[in-house]
């Protein structure tokens, strides 16, 4: 062989030890994938092309000079996903803990112009000590350029995070501008400063895992949109989302081949909603019997129960999904099932995937804490982001869609394209017993005129029929045709094409 050829070989060999044997072992030894192996995983077999592999840090403090590793702790570069491109970038914590130097930020950046440029997913595997300290400040100007270039593309390219060992100061921001974040049970943990700063600052004494892992992130902060046992599942979760995700703000959702027929009728339905309004169901089956195959793709499925969101398929074609969820909190809207749905909402219009809502809403959640804590601009969010898609949208009101949440949950009045209700559906501004007790309060203490005025509010209000006459409704279904009329509705808005009024940007009430 050449000399040339053999010294390319060498230092190939070279970077492909990352860190060292020892560094590699430690990392198994905690159960996590060194960065390629995570990449190898991730991508479709042979795909990945890596770029900068021999870039090298330019520091010379603190003897780094003499400390060199070549691709600084980060692997990045392109590959495909069932086919389909997507550009990826991966910490490597062998690496000086998989830490942000300038030249490691210069080859994120370089990834995220080239993703942009390419209009092609992003993702990128986070287990990283944070900024490189023995570079101070050219590892803060790193962050900035890398942290620039994440709001650029937020909107025109999806943007995924998986962390997936510690992700630290400033390492944690980049994720917080994707679109979504996920992490790995266990092993992985998030926080602007760790336990020992927040122990010097406050005096507080926790854990890694109480301050900022998957159990604090998916359940409390919703920061993260899910976890996994390991990872292993969680990159072969992350290629199933990808594959429900168009590539960008113009490519159109992906079309997968379907074998399930759209006009599939599920007469088990009939029976989901108890015809006693207080007894709860399970909107997921719902969602699971109208998708195709029942393939649905759940989103912060530990945070705000109250609303389920996530992605499904009709006639292989992505659609968003939001739905009250009448088995936690009644499916009252509160402050966290608000923003929750909110950002999700929004995400689906930036990348135009339809939006499908099934509504069972007895209001917003009544409380001091729900007040306090901004019911109002949280609910204000969900409204917002609602009346701003110009997205297909498809509703279907399954059982309650009382008050300001009625008008919220994706009704006719916030340019809601079809809108459905199931026979049962009860629309009003609120329900019986509340309305009657503030309408006819002198009756109060006559049980059997309150009982007829019930009974009257309810003959007159507690029906579709009064909406459906107003043609807020589009027409009265059978929940057993439900996947065939909202797939229906679907084909039919494919060709939808709404315009807001040109403007920099909204002032959606953060
Ligand atoms: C340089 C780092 C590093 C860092 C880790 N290493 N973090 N090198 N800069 N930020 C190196 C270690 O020196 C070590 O090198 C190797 O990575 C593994 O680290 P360990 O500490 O041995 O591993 P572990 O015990 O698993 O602990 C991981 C850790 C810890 C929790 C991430 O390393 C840690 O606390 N690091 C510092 C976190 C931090 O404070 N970062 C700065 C945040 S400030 P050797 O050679 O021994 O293998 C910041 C501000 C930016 O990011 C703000 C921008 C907006």
């Amino acid at each position: 062989m050449k000399p040339s050829l053999e010294r390319l070989a060498e230092r190939r060999k070279q970077a492909l030890r990352g860190g060292g044997t020892q560094r590699i072992d430690a990392q198994h030894a905690r159960g996590k994938l060194t960065a390629r192996e995570r990449i190898e995983l991730l991508t479709d077999e042979g795909s990945f092309e890596e770029s900068g592999m021999f870039v090298e840090h330019r520091a010379t403090d603190f003897g780094m000079d003499r400390r060199r590793a070549p691709g600084d702790g980060v692997i990045a570069g392109s590959g495909a996903i069932n086919g389909r491109a997507v550009f990826v970038y991966a910490k490597d914590f062998t690496v000086f803990g998989g830490s942000l130097s300038d030249t490691h930020a210069q080859k994120i950046a370089k990834l995220q112009d080239m993703a942009l440029n390419n209009r092609a997913p992003l993702i990128g595997l986070f287990d990283s000590g944070g900024a490189r300290i023995q570079e101070g400040v050219a590892a803060l100007a790193g962050y900035g350029e890398v942290f620039q270039r994440n709001v650029l593309a937020s909107g025109l390219i999806p943007q995924i995070s998986l962390v997936m060992g510690p992700c630290a100061g400033g390492d944690v921001y980049s994720p917080a501008l994707t679109d979504f974040i996920f992490m790995v049970k266990d092993t992985s943990y998030m926080f602007v400063t760790g336990p020992g700063v927040v122990r010097a600052v406050t005096n507080e004494t926790v854990s890694a895992e109480d301050l900022g892992g998957a159990s604090v992130h998916t359940v409390k902060s919703a920061v993260a949109d899910g976890a996994y046992e390991n990872d292993v599942e969680a990159l072969l979760q992350m290629r199933r989302l990808v594959d429900f995700l168009p590539s960008s703000n113009t490519s159109g959702v992906p079309e997968w081949p379907s074998f399930d027929d759209p006009e599939r009728c599920e007469a088990s339905l009939d029976s989901l909603a108890p015809e006693d309004p207080a007894m709860p169901y399970d909107i997921k089956e719902l969602i699971a019997k109208t998708v195709d195959e029942g393939d649905f793709f759940e989103i912060q499925e530990a945070f705000a129960r109250n609303i389920v969101i996530g992605f499904g398929r009709m006639e292989g074609r992505t659609v968003g999904f939001v739905a009250n969820q009448p088995m936690v909190l009644a499916g009252t809207l509160d402050c966290d099932a608000s923003r929750k749905a909110a950002r999700f909402v929004r995400f689906c219009d930036c990348f135009n995937i339809p939006i499908v809502t099934y509504v069972d809403v007895p209001g917003f959640l009544p409380g001091i804490a729900q007040e306090y804590g901004g019911l109002i601009k949280h609910g204000a969010k969900l409204l917002y982001a609602y009346a701003e898609a110009t997205v297909p949208k498809v509703t279907v009101i399954t059982r309650k869609a009382f008050g300001g949440a009625y008008d919220v949950m994706a009704s006719k009045h916030l340019r809601g394209d079809v809108n459905y209700a199931w026979p049962g559906a009860e629309i009003a501004v609120m329900g019986a017993k509340g309305a009657v007790e503030i309408i006819f309060r002198a009756d109060i203490g006559d049980a059997e005129k309150i009982a007829a005025r019930t009974r009257e509010y309810e003959e007159r209000f507690l029906s579709p029929f009064v909406a459906a006459e107003r043609f807020y409704i589009d027409d009265i279904v059978m929940p057993r045709d439900t996947r065939k009329r909202v797939a229906r509705a679907l084909a039919m808005l494919r060709g939808k094409s709404l315009k807001n009024p040109w403007k920099k940007h909204g002032n959606i009430p953060l």
